[in-house]
Formats: C-alpha cells, structure tokens, sequence
C-alpha cells in the first residue's frame, strides 16, 4: 500500500511553547494523529523522520519568568523537561524531541535569516512602533494588547487575535495597552526586517489555492483562502527583545528573530541535529528531495504560519520542499468549556499519567475517538470512562480474553488446528482481509476518528462471532468444531495486534507478547494465517481495566475546584457603600448568641431554622446555611446576629434577627463566631 509517489516522510509536529505542561487539546489535535500517521506508515515499510521539539523563544515565556520572578532559561528548562517525558511516555515515537534554545538550531535560523538578507529577499523598513515609556521597551506581539479590529474581541494580542484566529500587527490593534504596565503605549521608530508576503501573492494562489484544493482539510484550505483573498502584507521578521535568536547582523543590537520565524526553523534544526548525533550526513534528503513528502501536523491557531509564512520563508530561502500537507485540526472543549492554560481548564499529560498508571492507551483511544478533525469536539469524562468500559474493555479486552482463556483451557496455550469451515467462518475469514486497506487508507487521508473505528469494528467482527458460536457450550459435543472457532478467533487477535498498534501501541506489545508473535508490517495483519495450528501462546494478561464511577468523581471533584478557584480569582469585590454616621451604626443591636438546637427547615434546600439564646431571650431564627452547615454541628456553637432586625415569618418560623456571615465570591456561606468563648448576649462594637 505503500504511496508510489513518494520515498519518503517528515512529519512534523507543532513545537509547543515551554511555558506550560501540554494538555489533552494539544495531543487530540496534534500529537496522537502524528504519532498514529507516523507508526501506519513506518509499518507500511515508509522511510519516516518524526520530529518534535519545545518552542523556546517568544514573548509568552519571557512574560511567564517575568511573572515567575525568575529567568526565561529557568522557564523552558523546567517545562522541556516535563514535555519531553510526557511524549515519551505517552508512546508518542519522535526520532528526536529538540528545543530551539540548541546552538544548532540559533546556527541553523541565523543562517537562513542571512540568506535571505544577501539575497536582497528582505525589506529593511525603519518605522514607528509601540514603546512602553515606563518599562523603557518596544511593546512586540504578547507585550501588547488591544481590540481585534476584525472581531471586536477586547483582548487580542499584537501578533494574533486568538477569537477569530486573524495574524495582526500591532499597530491594527484598537485602544492598544501595554501588557507590562497597563499603560497607552507610545510610537517610537525602530528598524526592522521584513518577509514581503505579498510579493508572494500569486505564488501561493498557485500552490495552494489551485494545488492544493481537493487534498488539504476544508477547514485549512478555507483558512488560507480567506488570508490571501484579504491581501498580504510585508511581514516583520525581527523584533526588538532580549530573548530569542540574535539578529545576525552588526546593525542590530538588542534585537532577535521574531518566534514564528525562527520556530519553524526549528524542525530543519531537530533534523540536523539528530542527523549529527547519528553520524549521518544526509539531513538534506528529508528537506530538500522532492521524493520526500513533507507533512506538518498542527492546531488550528497555527495555520497561517505553516501555510502560508513558513512556506513563503521555504520559497525565498529557495532550496527546500513545501508541505505535501497541513492537516490542522480544531479545538478540543473540555466539558463543554474552552481549554484554557491560563484558567488552569485543562487535563494535563503529566498528571493523567501521573494519576492514570498504564493507561496510556485508553487516552489514546478516547482523543481519537474525538478528535476534532473537522470541527471543535469536547472531552468528558463520562465519555472516557464509557469508552474505556464499554468498548475496550467489553468488546476488545473481552474477546482478546475469552479467546487467550479457552486457548490455555482447552488445550495448554497451543493454538489448535482449523477444521471444516462453515460458511459463516468463511466470511468472517474473507472479512478480516479487507481491514487493512479500510484502515490504511482512512489513515492517508487523515481521518484518524474513522480508521479507529474501523479498528474497533474489527475487534466488534470477532466477539460477535465468539458470542455467535459459544465454544464453552460446544467443548463437549463438538470439540472439532471448538478447535476451529478458537484458531479463528486466534487469527483475529493476531490482526488486532498488528492492526492497532498506531492507536494503542502499548496494547499491541501486550497482545504480541500475550500471543507470542512479533509481528511489524501492517500489511500482515489482513492475513488469516498468522498463528500456525501447534504454535504456543502465552498465559492471559488483562489488556484493559475497568474503570469506577469513584475515579471519574475524583477528577469531576478536581475540576469543579478549578472552577470554583477561578470564580474567586476573577470575582470583583463590591464597591465600598456610602458612608454612614456612628449613629446610624450603633441603632444595630449586634451580639453573640449561641446555638441550643437546630434543625432543616422542611421542603427547603437551603433553611435551617435555629433556636438561639441572645443572652436577651430564646428565639427561633431562619438562616440561608443549610447547604454548608450540618445542623448537628451548630448546636452549641456562637454565632453572631443582628439581634433588632424586625421579625418576619419565614415558611412557617417566625424568624427573629439575622444571623451573620461571609459570603464567598462563589456563593459559599461561613458563620462569623468570636475568637474566644464569651457570654450569651454580649455586644459586638
Ligand atoms: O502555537 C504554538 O504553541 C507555537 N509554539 C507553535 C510553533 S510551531 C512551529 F512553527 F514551531
Ligand atoms: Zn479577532
């Protein structure tokens, strides 16, 4: 099945930014599908470099150390590291996982930048640009906030407005503040370097709008007509910052590469790197062979770079490849709320595999099973947990299990001779033939969801017929017939194990492992001959486990705390009411009053009526705390109460006073009681 056009693959994955841990949207987006494209085609016999790195420079990581009190270095090294072993555990199969702070790759973008500034490919433009008096800096990309001019959105960055996704510069930005101080920004002239996209206008109309119209994903290719359809500008391709690859020229002190300029740069970089460490010469041919498909896999957010200005860098610089393909996904939703670093609304790798020991494969399976590859999809829970129990574990874990217990049953783990066919086992046998092509070649097109699917019908394929011909039942009378069920479900098993191992590599070493078989090419496992009749297999593993309702409440509990952190980080506080005179103030007859019983008001959610002694009198009071407050656990205690507050009934209770207390900025409600024991009726001033 292999792709007769092409020798060769490099996958790239969008180097994410070492500011952060990554989450579930950037795997569901990125990750699994390049990871599963990647293993498909190294099994299909496809020569295949697959790179990843940290994405080390920009203005979100200096704005990190800078919040952190701490260096930019510090950052990336801290969140490289974590990424890098996140990915690794996960199963994610990158020849190498660079970061762009490498000598070789500030070599390998200083280089490109004067290549292109030789061959006059660059405009120098001196302009006037934001400059923040107070903080003595020129405001680039992140450092500066204002309104989209094409959306409105209020909080739209220099560099892109993250609502409608549009690339800006920021002089389009509305109401421009200075992220730094808060502070209106002024214009200052500074020096620049610029990419002339426009100069590339027909060119990319060539290439991509005419090329590339049936093969790229709709979302990607309706992203990049709009942008060339809208104009293109020069670009600037330096800024002025400290952090970053250094402008390689004499004249420009204090200024580095701009991030999208040099990140990019950084997947020729991890290709020279490796090829180094490896002591081979070649990197070229993964770059500069037109017999080399080059594929980035992407977010959404990053499509106009990888379409449009990394290729448009590709043609100036003139001797490289462009993408075959951009297969950008959208965005994951995390129960049903956008996927935020900064609001903390996110599953992180590192902790899932923290807290998820082994389970690698079921987060495989359900981001695929949800993959956003045609429009933003959302992750549960609920659904991760029903995914786990109700399709790997009841339809693949249970077949792959009966077959491997009635093996070692019946017949000491040797897999048994098949005998006389009936018609049913035929189809079955000629219906297993057909899943590596169904599966194959949802993969090359990039349908990752569907070729799961397929995966998974395969698994449904052999517990129907399992279930159909009820071999338990059979041993006695039929034992020949037995014999033939088992080897055929054996077979099954074997192509499941080829079959999925670019979805669940861990499951595939353990199913190989469990059947005693060590099988690579993809192409075998449509074979219906891969166990022979005397072979032996190995005792039964469980391949999945179940999952409980208590762990799926633990994280619902731990989400429901981010959320309830986040109302109180972003509550406002009340504006100060209108003074009052002392007066007015003493007219509050305020005095501590303990609690003698307490008890829920019926027919309510959020009553108790208390019978309190105000030192004055006993009274019956109504007070909104049922929901934070066991009424067991008030008796005896002091509250505080407005004891002059006029009496009112209250379902029933005349309620007399207010008993006192703190409302949280999430509703929460605390009693305010003395620091120390103090007499029934005394006076709160
Ligand atoms: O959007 C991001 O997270 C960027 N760090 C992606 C860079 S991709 C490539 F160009 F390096
Ligand atoms: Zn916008």
């Amino acid at each position: 099945m292999a792709n007769p056009l092409k020798k060769r693959y490099t996958v790239t994955t969008a180097l994410p930014y070492a500011n952060g841990p990554v989450h579930i949207g950037h795997l569901a987006g990125v990750y699994v599908p390049a990871d599963i494209f990647v293993r498909y085609l190294r099994a299909t016999g496809r020569e295949v470099f697959f790179l990843g790195g940290s994405d080390e420079h920009g203005v979100p990581i200096t704005i990190k150390a800078r919040k952190e009190h701490t260096t930019p270095q510090a950052i990336v090294d801290r969140y490289h590291a974590i990424i890098k072993k996140s990915f690794e555990e996960l199963g994610i199969s990158f020849d190498i996982y660079s970061r762009t702070s490498n000598p070789t790759h500030h070599a390998t973008a200083a280089e490109f930048f004067t290549k292109l500034y030789n061959e006059g490919k660059l405009i120098e433009k001196t302009t006037k640009q934001y400059y923040d008096e107070e903080a003595k800096q020129f405001l680039a990309d992140r450092y500066i906030i204002g309104t989209c001019p094409h959306c409105n959105n209020e909080k739209a960055y220099g560099d892109q407005c993250e609502a409608c996704g549009t690339s800006l510069n920021a002089t389009d930005l509305i109401n421009p503040r200075s992220t730094l101080s808060g502070n209106v920004p002024v214009m200052k002239e500074t020096k620049h370097w610029y990419l002339p996209l426009n100069e590339y206008e027909g060119w990319l109309k060539e290439w991509i709008l005419k090329g590339h119209k049936d093969d790229w994903k709709t979302n990607v290719y309706g992203q990049c007509k709009s942008w060339i359809e809208q104009g293109l500008q020069p670009r600037a391709v330096t800024r002025d910052l400290d952090w970053g690859v250094k402008v390689p020229l004499k004249e420009a002190e204090g200024k580095v590469l701009y991030v999208w300029f040099d990140a990019p740069i950084g997947y020729i970089s991890a290709t020279k790197e490796w090829c180094e460490a490896n002591h081979d010469s070649n990197w070229e041919k993964w770059w500069k062979d037109e017999e080399t498909e080059l594929v980035h896999f992407i977010g959404k957010d990053n499509i106009v770079f990888h379409c449009i200005i990394f290729p448009c860098m590709l043609k100036a610089e003139g001797s490289y490849i462009l993408p075959e393909n951009v297969p950008a996904n959208e965005f994951l939703n995390l129960e049903g709320d956008k996927i935020s670093t900064s609001r903390n609304w996110a599953i992180w790798l590192h902790e899932y595999l923290e807290e998820f020991k082994g389970k690698q494969d079921v987060l495989r399976y359900m981001l695929t099973s949800i993959a956003p590859e045609t429009k933003d999809s959302d992750f549960t829970w609920a659904d991760f947990q029903a995914k786990n129990n109700n399709e790997l574990l009841a339809i693949f874990g249970n077949f792959v299990n009966r077959t491997v217990v009635l093996t070692q049953k019946y017949y000491g783990g040797i897999v048994p001779e098949m005998g006389k066919l009936t018609d049913y086992e035929k189809e079955v046998l000629e219906k297993i033939k057909e899943f590596p092509a169904l599966i194959g070649g949802s993969i090359e097109k990039y349908r990752f969801r569907e070729a799961q699917a397929e995966l998974m019908n395969l698994a449904r394929l052999g517990n129907k017929y399992l279930t159909d011909t009820e071999p338990w039942k059979k041993q006695k009378e039929d034992p020949e017939a037995v014999k033939t069920i088992l080897h055929v479900s054996l077979q099954i098993c074997a192509c499941l194990s080829v079959l999925c191992e670019p979805f669940l590599p861990f499951t595939a070493a353990k199913l190989q492992r469990m059947l005693n078989i060590n099988i690579h090419d993809w192409n075998e496992g449509g074979r219906t001959d891969l166990l022979k009749a005397g072979d032996k297999i190995n005792a039964p593993e469980y391949l999945f486990e179940k999952i409980e309702d208590e762990v799926i409440a633990a994280q619902l509990k731990k989400l429901e705390d981010i959320k309830k952190a986040n109302q109180m980080a972003n509550a406002a506080v009340e504006p100060a009411k209108e003074d009052i005179s002392y007066d007015d103030f003493q007219t509050m007859d305020l005095r501590v009053c303990t609690v003698l019983a307490a008890e829920k008001v019926a027919k309510t959610k959020k009553l108790l009526k208390l019978k309190v002694d105000t030192g004055v009198d006993v009274r019956e009071v109504v007070s909104g705390i049922a929901e934070y407050y066991e009424p067991e656990s008030l008796v005896g205690k002091q509250v505080l109460m407005l004891i002059n507050l006029k009496a009112k009934e209250i379902k029933g209770t005349l309620s007399h006073g207010m008993v006192l207390m703190a409302e949280n900025a999430n509703g929460e409600l605390s009693l305010l009681q003395p620091q120390k024991e103090v007499k029934p009726g005394s006076s709160v001033r």
